[in-house]
């Protein structure tokens, strides 16, 4: 009885291992095929085929929207040829891991080039990230009539005064605010002096221009003899300092939709002034917006 009980349990323990042998060898040849591990896996534990399919094809799906996303980014976010191939290789040597690397990457990449400004609308005034903006494409309201320049630049623009006087220089204010019919008479006379393509290169059209917000002045002679002066120059290097930006600057005709007025200050406040500066960017191209006339 004992002996035949012996026997019975090692029939039984070779049984079992030849069966065990049979599944390994079914997962070894399941793991020739990455996705199929997966599956395998899933099936294992849940037991649910349905599921584990759909869990493969979302792989699928996830590495086209993946070539697909950077195929976008690329096209609108003028990611360099190297980043490029850098991660559709990352793509190809392993669809699961580095997908989710690339995702990452892409979306940071576009969070940091991408502008989407948030432009608001109070009482027809146009605002662009909180800040006011008056330029060919955003008008201020005719009636819009802050009576001189802001306080607070008057107080920035007497700091700026103070400095460049230390330097051994003079700057003065000889356009501050400008309300709506000034402008306006300055544009016609503008326009009936040079023709209306040359007045709309200097001259703002009425409820366009940056002197009726109260926030925009020009300084010094409102002429190109003020270009390369010490004084022109002392601006460009230190107006950001005391909050204001050169609002028109050289080389961004295009952009800005003004010649080049080293004369014309635009008061953002220090941090935001600073910043704008230190992009080498101009106003509209810091903010992601544009400024061209509708007609
Ligand atoms: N000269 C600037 C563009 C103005 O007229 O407001
Ligand atoms: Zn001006």
């Amino acid at each position: 009885m004992y002996k035949k009980s012996l026997a019975l349990l090692l029939g039984a323990a070779l049984t079992i291992s030849i069966f065990s042998g049979c599944m390994n060898k079914n997962k070894e040849a399941e793991s020739n095929d990455g996705y199929r591990v997966n599956s395998a896996i899933l099936e294992e534990s849940s037991g649910e085929g349905a599921i584990v399919e759909s869990s493969t094809e979302d792989f699928t799906d996830n590495n086209k929207e993946e070539e697909k996303f950077s195929e976008d980014a690329q096209a609108n976010a003028d990611i360099t040829a190297g980043e490029s191939e850098n991660v559709n290789s990352n793509s190809n040597s392993n669809s699961h891991i580095s997908t989710g690397i690339t995702s990452h990457e892409s979306e940071i990449f576009l969070e940091e080039n991408v502008k989407n400004p948030v432009i608001t609308v109070e009482n027809g005034i146009t605002y662009v990230d909180g800040i006011l903006i008056a330029n060919k494409t955003y008008p201020l309201p005719a009636n819009y009539d802050p009576g001189d320049l802001l306080p607070e630049v008057y107080e920035a623009f007497y700091k700026l005064q103070a400095g460049a006087r230390s330097d051994g220089l003079s700057i003065y204010i000889s356009s501050g605010y400008r309300d709506y019919n000034l402008q306006s008479s300055l544009y016609e006379r503008y326009c009936a002096r040079d023709g209306q393509e040359a007045a709309d290169r200097y001259s703002a059209r009425p409820g366009h221009s940056e002197h009726q917000s109260g926030l925009g002045l020009d300084v010094n002679e409102i002429s190109d003899r003020f270009i390369g002066t010490p004084e022109a120059i002392w601006l460009s290097e230190h107006s950001h300092e005391y909050g204001f930006i050169i609002r028109y600057p050289k080389g961004k005709e295009d952009i800005t939709g003004y010649k080049y007025e080293p004369w014309h200050l635009r008061y953002l406040g220090e941090e935001l002034a600073k910043d704008v500066y230190e992009s080498g960017l101009c106003l509209e191209e810091y903010l992601g917006i544009d400024s061209e006339y509708k007609d």
